[in-house]
């Protein structure tokens, strides 16, 4: 069974990691991107890859924002079992890291102190003039929005940019150093809820040199033939031991 094979990997090993992404939170309401009823199969004025580049933020920020509003923020999503499970794990000193691709902040309301969020979070916007940081509640309340609907710093009147990374934009390399550490140190991964298509973030499991790889996932990755352990159930029941 998935949930008694993850409990004996955290009893096996010293050195947990866990890599995650879109699939983490579908239990928690909060649909991914590439699954049958992800955000990429939804219809859009533009493809959501192209609503989610540095160049469509330049150059339709009324229609980015308004994107980013309604298909990126989740204000009223609650971790689930396999973010509750993760942070308790870490605060029995079983768990190292969660790296994550998501930018919903779910992690840290389950309570998980060690998460590098290699694409940003929803939950800082910041103004590009004084470096101010409002929240995703404070995006959504749409106070103090320009003549266009587009959100502007009230303390000096700049434009604000969410802290997550866009199509064509680098990920931060603090965020990426310490993920890559997190995994190099492991002695287990476990993969989870990633179709693992995105890069360089599919590419970060090259740095595990332990001797479990477990991957977690509805669907099969390209990565399945390297794993030693494979289990293909939701996430959320796989961490419910
Ligand atoms: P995807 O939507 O590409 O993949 C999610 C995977 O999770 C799929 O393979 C599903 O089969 C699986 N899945 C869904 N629900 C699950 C569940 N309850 N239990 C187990 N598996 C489940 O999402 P990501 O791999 O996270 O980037 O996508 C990577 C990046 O692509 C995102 O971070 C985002 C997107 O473009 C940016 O926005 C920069
Ligand atoms: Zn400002």
């Amino acid at each position: 069974q998935a949930s008694a094979a993850l409990a004996d990997l955290f009893d096996t090993h010293k050195r947990v990691v866990f890599f995650g992404g879109a699939g983490v939170s579908t239990a928690s309401g909060i649909p991914d991107f590439r699954s049958v009823d992800g955000l990429y199969h939804q219809q859009f004025a533009y493809p959501p890859e192209t609503m989610l580049s540095h160049s469509f933020y330049e150059a339709h920020p009324a229609e980015f924002f308004d994107f980013y509003r309604t298909k990126m923020i989740a204000l009223g999503a609650k971790p689930n079992r396999c973010h509750t499970k993760l942070a308790e794990l870490e605060r029995a000193g079983k768990l190292d890291a969660v790296v994550t691709q998501n930018i919903d902040g779910l992690h840290q309301a389950a309570g998980s102190q060690r998460v590098f969020e290699l694409h940003g979070s929803v939950h800082r916007n910041i103004c590009q003039s004084c470096g101010a940081v409002y929240s995703a509640e404070w995006i959504c309340s749409r106070e103090h929005e320009d003549a266009a609907s587009v959100p502007v710093c009230p303390a000096c009147g700049g434009r604000i940019k969410p802290d997550v990374v866009l199509y064509e934009e680098p990920l931060d390399e603090h965020v990426l150093t310490g993920a890559v550490a997190a995994i190099a140190a492991a002695d287990a991964l476990i993969v989870g809820g990633t179709s693992l298509v995105v890069y360089p973030a599919a590419g970060l499991t090259r740095y595990f040199t332990g001797d479990t790889l477990a991957i977690c996932n509805l669907a099969p990755t390209d990565q399945d033939a390297n794993a030693d352990l494979l289990i293909s159930c939701d996430i959320a029941a796989a961490f419910a031991f």
